[in-house]
Parts: C-alpha cells; sequence; structure tokens
C-alpha cells in the first residue's frame, strides 16, 4: 500500500527529491510543506504516515522529530551531500533512515523500504484505524446507507461508480454564499443541485457550512450519514479517492448525490482548509457540476493568529471560494437582508475572483412595498451597481412542504413560483439551457417527517 508522505526539505533540493518520492510506488507525496510549523500542524492534524525532514530545516531538533515520532509518523531523514555532521545530528535525534539529498532513485526507493519495513505492526497504520480522530466512527461505519431516502438510499460504490461518468476536463466548482440572517442559502443550493443533476450530469452537492450545516435535514439524510467529516479525515490520511467518494456522497434522487455537512457544528475544526481543496478537486474529477453550501462568514482573523497551524472556522467557505468556478449570491428581499447583501458582495469580492450570480431570494411585496422585484432591482442598482439580479419568488408554502417531506421543489412541488428564478439560476451557473420542467414531480414514496 502507498502511504501518504510529507516533505518539509530545504529549498535547495526540495524539488529533485519530492520528484523522485513522487515517482516510489511506496508512497505518495499529500503535502510539501515550507517549514517545520507546517509539518507539525500538518502531522497533528492526522495528515501523512511519512516524513521527509533536512538536517538544515530551520527550527528542526531532537524535540520536533520526537513529536513526529510520537504520531506515529516514519520519518527519513535527509542531509546535504558530505554533510556528515547533518547526518550523525539527525541518526542522534532518533531518525533511523537518512540518506543524501541528492540520492538517486534506487537509493530512496531501498531507504523507504527499509523504513516502512520498520513500522511496528501493532501501531501501524491502516489509514482509518491509527489515532482514531473525532471523525472516525463515520469512516468505521460509512457503508454508503443514508436514512429516509428509501430507492436511491444504499449505494454500492463501485458499482455506481460505473454509471457516472466522468467529465473530460475538471467539472465546475459552483459555490452558494450568501451574508447572515438566513437569506435562503441551502434552499437554493438544494434545489439548484437539484435542477441540474440528471443521470448523465451527475451533480453532487456539499454542505461545507461550519456554522449550521443543514442539508441533510433539507433532504432527509440521516443525522449520522458520515458525509464531510468522513470525506475531510480521509482527504487528511490521503486516501480519499472515488470510491471512497461515492461511498460518502450517496445518491439520493437520479444523478443527485449529498456530501452532508457537519452533525454538529462545534466539530468544524475537523473541516480544513487542505481537506476542503482536496475534496472538491476528487468532487470536480467525479461530476460535471459540483455545489456547495458554505457558511455566511468570511472574516478571516485567526491568520492573525501567531500559531500558523490553528483552524479557521472560515477556512472552509474561504477555500471553497477560491476553489470556485462560480458563486451564486443569495440575499434576501427586505431592507436589512438587502443592505447586508450590499456589504457582503464587497467582501466577497476580496476573496474570490470567480464570476458571481447574484439572486436575491423571498421577494415579497409586504417587505418593500407594491412591484417588488422592480424595487429590489433598483436599490442593488443604486447600492451596488448591479444590472443583473436573478429574483426567487417568496413561496412559503412549497418551500414548507418540500422540506416537510425532505425532498427538493423539482420532486415535491414542480410548480412552486419559487422554482422559476431557481431554474434561471441553475441554467446560469450550469452553462447549460435547462428542458422545460415537466408538470409533475417523479413519483417516489412519500416521506413522513416529524
Ligand atoms: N423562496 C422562499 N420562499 C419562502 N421561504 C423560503 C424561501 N427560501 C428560503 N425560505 C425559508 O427561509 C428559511 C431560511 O432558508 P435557508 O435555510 O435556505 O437559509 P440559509 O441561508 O441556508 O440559512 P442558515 O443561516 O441556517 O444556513 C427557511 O425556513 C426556508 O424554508
Ligand atoms: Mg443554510
Amino acid at each position: 500500500m502507498s502511504l501518504p508522505l510529507l516533505t518539509a526539505v530545504t529549498p535547495q533540493y526540495e524539488a529533485g527529491l519530492t520528484t523522485k518520492l513522487g515517482t516510489s510506488g511506496a508512497v505518495h507525496v499529500v503535502r510539501r510543506c515550507p517549514d517545520l510549523a507546517e509539518l507539525l500542524g500538518a502531522v497533528a492534524a492526522g495528515i501523512g504516515r511519512v516524513a521527509v525532514v533536512s538536517a538544515d530545516l530551520r527550527g528542526l531538533d531532537g524535540a520536533a522529530i520526537r513529536e513526529l515520532l510520537d504520531h506515529g509518523v516514519l520519518v527519513l531523514g535527509v542531509h546535504r551531500p558530505g554533510d556528515e555532521a547533518g547526518e550523525r545530528m539527525l541518526r542522534r535525534w532518533g531518525v533511523a533512515v537518512v540518506v543524501p539529498a541528492d540520492a538517486d532513485q534506487p537509493t530512496l526507493d531501498a531507504a523507504l523500504a527499509e523504513l516502512t519495513s520498520r513500522q511496528d505492526p501493532t501501531t501501524a497504520p491502516s489509514a482509518s484505524a491509527d489515532k482514531p480522530g473525532p471523525g472516525a466512527e463515520e469512516t468505521a461505519d460509512a457503508d454508503g446507507s443514508v436514512g429516509h431516502r428509501g430507492a436511491h438510499a444504499t449505494v454500492d460504490p463501485e458499482e455506481s461508480g460505473d454509471a457516472v461518468s466522468v467529465p473530460p476536463d475538471r467539472g465546475r466548482v459552483v459555490v452558494v454564499w450568501g451574508p447572515v440572517g438566513s437569506p435562503g442559502r441551502t434552499t437554493v443550493a438544494v434545489n439548484v443541485a437539484a435542477e441540474l443533476a440528471e443521470v448523465d450530469t451527475p451533480v453532487i452537492l456539499a454542505d461545507l457550512d461550519t456554522y449550521g450545516a443543514s442539508v441533510a435535514q433539507v433532504l432527509a439524510v440521516l443525522d449520522e450519514a458520515p458525509g464531510v467529516a468522513a470525506a475531510a479525515r480521509a482527504a487528511d490520511q490521503g486516501n480519499l479517492d472515488r470510491a471512497t467518494l461515492l461511498r460518502l456522497a450517496p445518491e439520493v434522487t437520479p444523478g443527485l448525490r449529498v456530501l452532508t455537512g457537519m452533525p454538529r457544528p462545534d466539530r468544524w475544526t475537523e473541516l480544513r482548509e487542505h481537506a476542503v481543496q482536496d475534496i472538491l478537486a476528487e468532487c470536480s474529477a467525479l461530476v460535471p457540476v459540483t455545489v456547495v453550501d458554505v457558511g455566511f462568514c468570511l472574516e478571516s482573523d485567526e491568520e492573525l493568529s501567531f500559531d500558523t497551524t490553528a483552524p479557521r472556522r472560515n477556512g472552509a467557505a474561504l477555500a471553497a471560494l477560491e476553489a470556485a468556478d462560480d458563486v451564486l449570491v443569495v440575499g434576501s428581499a427586505d431592507p436589512v437582508a438587502l443592505q447586508r447583501l450590499v456589504r457582503g458582495l464587497d467582501q466577497l469580492r476580496e476573496v474570490t475572483e470567480a464570476p458571481l450570480t447574484v439572486a436575491v431570494n423571498r421577494v415579497r411585496p409586504g417587505a418593500v412595498g407594491k412591484d417588488p422585484g422592480s424595487r429590489v432591482r433598483g436599490a442593488l442598482r443604486r447600492f451596488a451597481g448591479l444590472d443583473d439580479v436573478v429574483l426567487v419568488t417568496e413561496d412559503q408554502a412549497s418551500v414548507d412542504a418540500a422540506v416537510l417531506e425532505g425532498r427538493t421543489l423539482r420532486e415535491a412541488r414542480p410548480g412552486s413560483a419559487a422554482r422559476t428564478g431557481i431554474r434561471e439560476l441553475a441554467g446560469r451557473v450550469g452553462g447549460r439551457t435547462l428542458a422545460p420542467p415537466r408538470g409533475r414531480g417523479r413519483t417516489r414514496r412519500a416521506t413522513a417527517r416529524v
């Protein structure tokens, strides 16, 4: 089995060494750490099973090596060619396998073989078995089964993998963001994903909201579905591949797979930025469109912290926005929410370069007066310089009914007034014209919710 490998090597030899390590079958490079702090942070997060460190890495000492070894990481030491003092020092610190930084491929392969043969079979790792962290139970339980969603709920990853056509190029990542105040991010994300999903155009809907994930509930997928927590853990361990993702993102309607969010908001620390990057990269290698629901907050104050390895609560949203090909911005159609939307757009432009499609949800006369659509458009033209806004009509009865049944509007209330705007949004971010809606939703079992 190929082990996930981290490097923390001084620049002079880093690239050459990483290339050779990358071609070795024994390991695969999951992170090239520019410094010791990042290496220790990655190891503490459970990323990597092998670490390559160079003797002249700034700050490297016996305590750092001990910390790596205590985490069960196999350490390969490298030193400048001829630097005998460096070699001795590494060995004194407890690094058993040491090679010159310009070692050739066979020498490196032999060193890796020696290293992996040294691991203690009682403590060594299957990726999911070592150091069970908070997400371990999901990985263990991840059998692809979901809750109330019957027919499409149990997925054989390999089998369904065959049914998924991999996009020739990378699929698009559409991030749905909106400011504080629950403007309807999740409603829009779920329903836009549903409109885009077809058997031959599969979509993954990923819930990366670190403040209040709710896609599982809206779509009646059991709370304990492994979802993004297990995907993040697999990414941390360098094991997130196509089969794992398919297992963790069950199909809830034909063509629509769901990666449910963190089951509890206080577990946000498990969703680190690098894991989000890996998850979205894997999703976009698998399906033509990935729709992502993220939390409202875009502040990155934690960056000011001296602890560079500290997790950032908004890191998931920021990483998703950085990876986005399109951002769908959702505001709500009342005066307070519109002001937040205007401010939010400014903030957003600082964190993403992706094109923005702006939607105003819950458009209704009660909140802004007669002819609410024109008023909303007028306000956004005046205060945000926006000429192009998609309006989604208020339709509480339909949205409520769909959530109650754990279904999408397309399934539960295909004639909903809110669906018109949602389909327009889907058409814009999906890069294709959608077929006209059928009059009726697909017939599926009715699912009562309490
Ligand atoms: N077009 C609509 N018409 C009527 N009600 C709607 C509409 N869109 C959303 N809602 C309702 O507004 C509420 C908030 O929606 P939603 O959960 O989608 O917002 P959010 O921005 O994801 O909120 P959160 O801050 O919880 O993540 C829900 O009760 C939902 O049913
Ligand atoms: Mg939400």
